[in-house]
């Protein structure tokens, strides 16, 4: 449940967003912008400036870097895209010193009654929850499922032929990043929200083979997914110019994520609006695939 009233951002300090130049951040900023708010960018990459955006470009794990940053802001979207939870020990004081409202993306995967969760990438999430606590910040938490964006990664496979190969990952509640973008804006706006965790999710439970399908029915071409053995899948990863450590948490992923996935009416809830389907971001997105 939300807690109003609502900002338009116009008269208000800027709002920081890290991994700005990302999928998830990119869709955020651009949000951000439409509804009149200041927005700071924190990426290691450039993001386009334009009225009311500003970049600090650098490195999120560099305390001088995050120090600037932060000046002045008033809200801050923390995407936290590294693999390691660890070195957020030396910037979370930062972040505690400025101390702005905090909405954390975290994942849908946490389970709470675990102590240790089976998945690298959710563990990671999972120690920056406890670690913002911890910090006396008192996070609104977002935990998203899969995102549609992750797709992008069969461009590649899927200009060169028909078959998408790749681990067969547990089924998940495919949640639009869009949806995603939506529902961290409307936490950033408020002046006061439900701390959650929110669990967004899209509308159905699907496999990577649902998933193919449904870009195939976006493209008008008949594809297929292909599960490949983990050591296949490692190398191919590589040779794609993936990283080693992402290589290797992917995989553990794959390995570990449990058959436990559900939906949730988060998306709606928040947003006003229903999740939107895989099925139509694969329209939307179809030309990035051809
Ligand atoms: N994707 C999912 O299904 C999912 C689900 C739940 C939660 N999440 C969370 O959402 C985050 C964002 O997802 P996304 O798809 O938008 O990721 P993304 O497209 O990879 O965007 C992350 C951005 O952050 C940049 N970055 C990485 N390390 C950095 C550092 N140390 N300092 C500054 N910038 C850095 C990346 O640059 P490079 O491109 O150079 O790395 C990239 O521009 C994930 O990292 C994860 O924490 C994702």
């Amino acid at each position: 449940m939300t807690e109003s009233p609502h900002r338009t951002g116009t008269s208000h300090d800027p709002i920081l967003v890290t991994g700005a130049a990302g999928n998830l951040g990119r869709a955020v900023v651009d949000r951000l912008v439409a509804r009149g708010a200041r927005v700071r960018c924190l990426d290691r990459h450039p993001v386009d400036e334009r009225p009311g955006v500003e970049a600090v470009v650098g490195d999120l794990t560099d305390p001088a870097v995050l120090r600037t940053a932060l000046s002045g802001v008033d809200a801050v979207l923390l995407i936290w895209p590294l693999l390691d939870a660890a070195p957020a020990r030396a910037v979370l004081p930062e972040l505690a010193r400025a101390s702005p409202r905090v909405v954390y993306l975290s994942s849908s995967a946490i389970d709470d009654d675990r102590a240790r969760q089976t998945d690298p990438i959710v563990q990671v999430h999972a120690d920056l929850e406890a670690l913002l606590m911890d910090a006396g910040l008192r996070p609104v938490v977002l935990r998203s499922d899969t995102m549609a964006s992750n797709v992008r990664g069969w461009a590649a496979q899927l200009r060169a032929g028909d078959v998408v190969a790749g681990p067969d990952i547990a089924r998940t509640a495919v949640v639009d990043e869009r949806d995603v973008a939506d529902a961290a804006v409307t936490a950033l706006l408020a002046e006061r929200f439900d701390r959650g965790p929110h669990v967004l999710t899209g509308p159905e439970v699907l496999s990577r083979a649902d998933q193919v399908a449904q870009l195939g029915a976006a493209l008008g071409r008949r594809l297929r997914f292909e599960p490949v053995r983990t050591d296949i899948a490692r190398s191919q990863m590589l040779a794609d110019g993936r990283p080693a450590a992402l290589v290797e948490a992917l995989i553990a992923a794959s390995e570990h994520r449990l058959e436990a996935t559900r939906t949730t009416g988060c998306v709606e809830r928040l947003t006003g609006h229903p999740a939107r389907t895989f099925a139509q971001w694969a329209v939307d997105h179809a030309a990035e695939f051809r």
